[in-house]
């Protein structure tokens, strides 16, 4: 299923001539942006370290990792979380980016590669022995296989946009959707062992690193154009690799050395090692700049019907903390959210905003007669009569206007008296009525509860 054979070129051969090396380590603890870009986090057999690749220092941002083989590690660039995995331990921890805060969110994993997707807030984690892809969301809650494979996938890399995650099987490199529907081998060839990948989400390429044959590939989504970019000579097994700022990272599992390629043309343009520690080696790499997660875009809202949207444009997407204000035209009322916010998962806070007619409910304890002429709705604005059930008015209005909130102005009527009425059918002669008034669209139904019989009389308004 291997595409692209006959792209298959070698773009540059790099011979590890000679090193500037350089280790200088930094105690610095305010960790929330950790580096310059190109900042790179790399964990070691014992540590996590922000790597600042400009100016070549670094310190240390999780210490104390039990030795294993393999720290798999990615961030949440918003939140400020950094994951990594444990395999000692079997575990899949989260932290802050200063470190503090240190949460396993997964016990009893295997976990050989992870990726956050940013945008739904959900991580993404190979396993083996048990040969699954699994996800969860970023506290470690709902946790579910979306995949099982009979190879063993490795690395990891998504792309929220597209829908798609991508991963390293050592022989092969696939790809599905983020529910693990569509799955595609997209390399299957002259592979003999991919752990580490990473993805160009603009150039819509996908990288990887072979690690037996020390060398840097790269194919598009579809698994078309494959190009060899780099072959780097005399290096213990590349492992890790980060693509940022339009180069590759690529890291050697048994020296703290990283190398910077242009991700275009595979020269290898410069090597750092950074701060040494022992056991020494680099595992995972991982770019860490707010390019690299862009918040989702929103749909963009109309309008409602018989109002206005403000504070947003009305007929593009819109980005992320975009807020979006809505108002009634005259004489409709607002239900929903007046003020909705754009999500980092692309979707809008709060509920859909509708302009709706006024229209007050009747008080209960007064007795109701009737609007100004020409309303076929009680709405905003709408003048109503009012009075007691009995004679005498204690306090309170007997004309009230329909108001905005669904209230009606003045006073609710308090009256005192017993068993005497002032509403009256034409033929009907004044008797002991209770009435209860409901409104029907324009029917006005009065239940006259006589004391004496029962019975309904119906006025057209
Ligand atoms: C595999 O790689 C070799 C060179 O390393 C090349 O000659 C050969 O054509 C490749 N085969 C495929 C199927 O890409
Ligand atoms: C490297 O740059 C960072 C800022 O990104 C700075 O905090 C740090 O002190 C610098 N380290 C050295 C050794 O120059
Ligand atoms: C290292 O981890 C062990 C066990 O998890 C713990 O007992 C110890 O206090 C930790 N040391 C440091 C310096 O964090
Ligand atoms: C630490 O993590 C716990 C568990 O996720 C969380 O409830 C708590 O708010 C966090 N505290 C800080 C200071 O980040
Ligand atoms: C992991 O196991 C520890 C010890 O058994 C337990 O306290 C913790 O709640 C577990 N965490 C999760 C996320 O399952
Ligand atoms: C490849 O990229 C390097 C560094 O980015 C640049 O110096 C070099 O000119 C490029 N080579 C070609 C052939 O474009
Ligand atoms: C990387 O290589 C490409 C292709 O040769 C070149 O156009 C580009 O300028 C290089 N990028 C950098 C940052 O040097
Ligand atoms: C809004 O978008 C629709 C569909 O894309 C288009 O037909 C319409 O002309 C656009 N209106 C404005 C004001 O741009
Ligand atoms: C209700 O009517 C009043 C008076 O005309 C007006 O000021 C107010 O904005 C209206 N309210 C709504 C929600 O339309
Ligand atoms: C988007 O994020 C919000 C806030 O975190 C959450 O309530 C909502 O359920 C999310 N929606 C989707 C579709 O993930």
């Amino acid at each position: 299923m291997d595409r692209s054979g006959k792209d298959f070129k070698l773009l540059s051969t790099f011979f590890l001539l000679s090193l500037a090396l350089s280790n200088k380590v930094s105690a610095s603890s305010d960790l929330r942006h950790p580096c310059n870009s190109p900042c790179l986090l790399i964990s070691t057999p014992t540590r996590i370290l922000a790597v600042d690749y400009g100016n070549q220092s670094s310190f240390a941002v999780i210490s104390n990792l039990s030795n294993a083989n393999g720290y798999y590690v990615d961030v949440h660039y918003k939140l400020g979380y950094l994951f990594w995995s444990d395999r000692a331990q079997r575990k899949i921890k989260r932290s802050n980016m200063d470190g503090t805060n240190i949460t396993v969110i997964h016990n009893d994993t295997d976990c050989v590669g992870l990726a956050v997707e940013w945008n739904s807030m959900r991580l993404y984690w190979t396993e083996n022995p048990k040969k699954t892809i699994s996800v969860s969301d970023l506290e470690g809650n709902n946790r579910n296989i979306v995949l099982s494979t009979t190879d063993y996938p490795r690395g990891i890399a998504v792309d929220p946009q597209q829908g798609l995650m991508f991963w390293a099987a050592m022989s092969k490199i696939e790809k599905s959707n983020l529910d693990g529907t569509q799955r595609d081998i997209i390399v299957s060839s002259n592979l003999s062992s991919a752990h580490s990948i990473t993805v160009d989400r603009k150039r819509k390429r996908v990288f990887w690193v072979d690690y037996r044959k020390d060398q840097i590939e790269s194919v598009d989504y579809s698994g078309s154009n494959r190009v060899l970019l780099s072959r780097i000579q005399g290096v213990i097994n590349l492992f890790g690799i980060a693509f940022t700022s339009s180069f590759l990272f690529v890291g050697e599992w048994h020296r703290n050395t990283v190398f910077k390629v242009n991700a275009s043309n595979g020269t290898v343009v410069s090597s750092v090692q950074f701060a040494s520690s022992t056991p020494s080696g680099s595992r995972g790499i991982y770019g860490y700049d707010s390019t690299l997660q862009p918040p989702a875009t929103c749909p963009a809202l109309p309008a409602p019907t018989d109002g206005a949207i403000l504070g947003c444009p009305r007929n593009a997407s819109v980005n992320y903390d975009t807020v979006c204000q809505f108002l009634c035209n005259n004489r409709y009322l607002g239900h929903g959210s007046q003020e909705r916010r754009c999500l980092l998962n692309g979707t809008w806070s709060g509920q859909e905003f509708v302009c709706q007619t006024v229209t007050c409910p009747l008080p209960i304890n007064a007795v109701f007669l009737g609007c100004k002429t020409g309303e076929t709705e009680i709405i905003n604005g709408t003048e109503c009569r009012f009075s007691c059930k009995e004679e005498s008015k204690v306090a309170g209005s007997t004309a009230r206007r329909c108001i905005k909130d669904g209230k009606w102005s003045g006073a609710e009527l308090a009256c005192t008296g017993i068993r005497t009425t002032n509403i009256r059918h034409e033929n009907e002669k004044e008797s002991d009525v209770i009435p209860e008034v409901l409104f029907l669209n324009r029917w006005m139904i009065l239940d006259y509860e006589s004391i004496h019989d029962r019975h309904l009389s119906l006025y057209i308004l």
